[in-house]
């Protein structure tokens, strides 16, 4: 345990450099990048009025399941203070406010606020939703928190992250596209360009775990294994509407979201085979026993999750969230 703790300690000393210096690689300028006012009808203008009218009409005719899906994503992005709290939970990194760890944090945390914020004001002005209940669910889920297997662990964190990032990027660009196929431009300008930050924030966590790759291959193996065993569960998992328990809107939410191929058990897969390729699983060295095995486990699990995809049937079965009116 000594050991493992150091050992730890010693790799995020790296990292946490890494973290710094590459910062600006991966993450905007707060002065330039898009904010959700740059998307949004501007209350100070004549016009406003007539710009909600035009937002409304377009978000109309959009099917039940899309503002399902989008409500759900909203709500994930707005419990983003359960997230920034988790990850400064870490164990063995520096918690000083001028390290890497910690000014990584805040800043993808800004960045990531932006989400919540205009795809709340978008839900919020479309009429299709009963804001409400809505909030209730985002008050819930920032105040019950959430277990998703990592531990203090911060490679598993940054597995995590990795992974997680990839899902939303898939998740928005879908929303994105089937907005735009329901001509809804301004949701499908939206969701494209949250999808493309989520993109870089991918790119960032896969590059700081490739780096823990290079100088601890068996804990980064041991810590990528243990994590898909556990299998990556989504914050979204632990969503639930007013009078239901941790979890009981979670269901009903993928369900809608497989209907409309927006995120599939397919995704998951695919998500796994580009960590595969990406951290170049198969041809890392140096593994000891353990570290073989785990490699192993993971080379096969593509494989032994798509056997399980195609039993799967689509899910018909229709629910009625307390999110949406009429
Ligand atoms: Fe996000
Ligand atoms: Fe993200």
């Amino acid at each position: 345990m000594e050991f493992f703790e150091e050992k730890r300690r010693e790799v995020m000393t790296h990292i946490e450099k890494f973290m710094l210096d590459k910062m600006y690689d991966f993450l905007k300028p707060v002065d330039t990048i898009w904010q959700p006012s740059d998307f949004l009808p501007d209350s100070s203008r004549d016009t406003f009025f007539d710009e909600i009218k035009e937002l409304q009409d377009s978000a109309r005719e959009l099917p039940y399941d899309l503002i399902a899906v989008l409500i759900g994503d909203t709500i994930t992005e707005e419990a983003l203070p359960t997230y920034e709290s988790w990850l400064t939970m870490v164990d063995n990194v520096s918690k000083d406010e001028e390290g890497g760890w910690m000014k990584w944090t805040r800043h993808w945390t800004s960045e990531e606020n932006r989400h919540g914020d205009l795809l709340n004001k978008y839900l919020y002005l479309s009429g299709r939703v009963n804001m409400r209940m809505m909030e209730i669910s985002t008050q819930y889920l920032i105040a019950d928190g959430l277990d998703i297997g990592t531990g203090p662990d911060p490679y598993r964190n940054f597995i995590y992250t990795s992974f997680q990032e990839l899902a939303t990027n898939i998740s928005h660009r879908r929303v994105a596209s089937h907005a735009k196929k329901e001509g809804d431009t301004l949701l499908s300008k939206m969701c494209g360009v949250i999808a493309s930050d989520e993109a870089r924030h991918a790119k960032a966590y896969k590059y700081f775990i490739e780096q823990v790759f290079a100088v601890d291959p068996n804990g980064a193996m041991l810590a990528f294994e243990d994590m898909m065993r556990k299998k990556i569960v989504m914050p979204a998992h632990f969503l639930r509407e007013v009078g239901l328990k941790v979890g009981q809107t979670f269901g009903h939410f993928t369900d809608a979201a497989q209907r409309l191929g927006i995120y599939t058990a397919i995704d998951y897969i695919d998500i796994l085979k580009e960590l595969i390729a990406d951290w170049q699983i198969e041809s890392i060295a140096d593994l000891s026993e353990a570290g073989e095995k785990a490699r192993d486990y993971l080379m096969k699990l593509p494989e032994r999750l798509l056997r399980v995809a195609d039993r799967m049937k689509n899910p018909m079965l229709e629910y009625k969230f307390t999110w949406i009116n009429g």
